[in-house]
C-alpha cells in the first residue's frame, strides 16, 4: 500500500475514534455481555429502559399519595413566610423512647455534629477549623426557645451556610433529630438553673 495513503488512513481512523469513543462515561458502548453492563436488579439510579419493557418504575410515590407509614408531607414554602409559619408546626411523633433517642443522637452526630458539635455548642470540626462560618450555637437561649417547627423547616430546606437535609434524612428522622436537640437543650437549661454556686469560678478564684 502507498505509504501516504496508509498514514492518511491511520490519522483518519484515529481522529474518528477520538471523536466517537468517549461520548458518555456512563454508556458502556458496544455491549456483548449485557448482564454485566446492565444490572438486572432495578437499581435506584440505573437506566433500565424499563419504559421500553412496559414497566414505568420511578422511586417516588405518585403525586398526592403518601407511603404507608410515612408522615404527612411538609408543604410550607421555602421562603421567609414559610419560615415564620413553621413556628406553628408541631412535631407529629410521639415522645421517643430511650432506644429511639439513642438513634436520634446517632443521626445528629453523623449529620449535624460536624458543624454544631456533639454538645450543640457550635464547636464541631467545621466550626473550629473556620471552614464554615456563622454556625448556630444551639445552646443559646434564642435556639432553646426556637419552635420545633421552625427547626424542622431549617433542617428541611437549609438556611444560609447550612444545607438541606431533606434528601439525607426522612421526615421522621428529621423530627427525631429535633426531639433529640430539644431534649438536650432542656437538660442543659435545667443544669444551668440548678448549678451549685461552687461551680462558679468567681467564688474560688483569687481576687
Ligand atoms: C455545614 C455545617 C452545618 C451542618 C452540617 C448543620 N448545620 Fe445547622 N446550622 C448551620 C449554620 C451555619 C446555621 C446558621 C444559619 C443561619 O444563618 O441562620 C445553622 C442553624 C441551625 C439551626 C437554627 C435554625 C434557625 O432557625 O436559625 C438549627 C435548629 C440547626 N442548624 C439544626 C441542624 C441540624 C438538626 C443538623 C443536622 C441534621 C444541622 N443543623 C447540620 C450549619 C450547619
Amino acid at each position: 500500500m502507498d505509504n501516504k495513503i496508509f498514514r492518511f488512513g491511520t490519522v483518519l481512523i484515529m481522529t474518528v475514534t477520538a471523536f466517537t469513543s468517549c461520548r458518555d462515561k456512563r454508556e458502556p458502548g458496544r455491549v456483548y455481555m449485557p448482564d454485566m453492563a446492565y444490572s438486572r436488579a432495578y437499581e435506584t439510579y440505573a437506566q433500565n429502559n424499563l419504559k421500553q419493557d412496559g414497566i414505568n418504575y420511578i422511586n417516588y410515590p405518585v403525586d398526592g399519595t403518601i407511603r404507608r407509614g410515612d408522615l404527612f408531607p411538609y408543604t410550607l414554602p421555602n421562603d421567609s413566610n414559610g419560615y415564620k409559619m413553621a413556628a406553628e408546626v408541631k412535631d407529629p411523633l410521639p415522645a421517643l423512647d430511650s432506644n429511639q433517642m439513642l438513634e436520634a443522637q446517632r443521626l445528629f452526630n453523623i449529620n449535624c455534629a460536624i458543624c454544631h458539635g456533639a454538645n450543640m455548642d457550635a464547636q464541631g470540626p467545621l466550626a473550629t477549623s473556620g471552614k464554615v462560618g456563622g454556625i448556630a450555637n444551639l445552646k443559646l437561649d434564642q435556639y432553646v426557645k426556637e419552635p420545633e417547627g421552625q427547626m424542622f423547616h431549617v433542617v428541611t430546606y437549609g438556611r444560609n451556610n447550612m444545607g438541606s437535609y431533606a434528601s439525607q434524612l426522612s421526615r421522621k428522622q428529621r423530627w427525631m433529630v429535633i426531639q433529640y436537640i430539644k431534649s438536650e437543650q432542656a437538660k442543659a437549661s435545667a443544669n444551668k438553673n440548678t448549678a451549685p454556686a461552687a461551680k462558679d469560678s468567681s467564688s474560688t478564684a483569687k481576687k
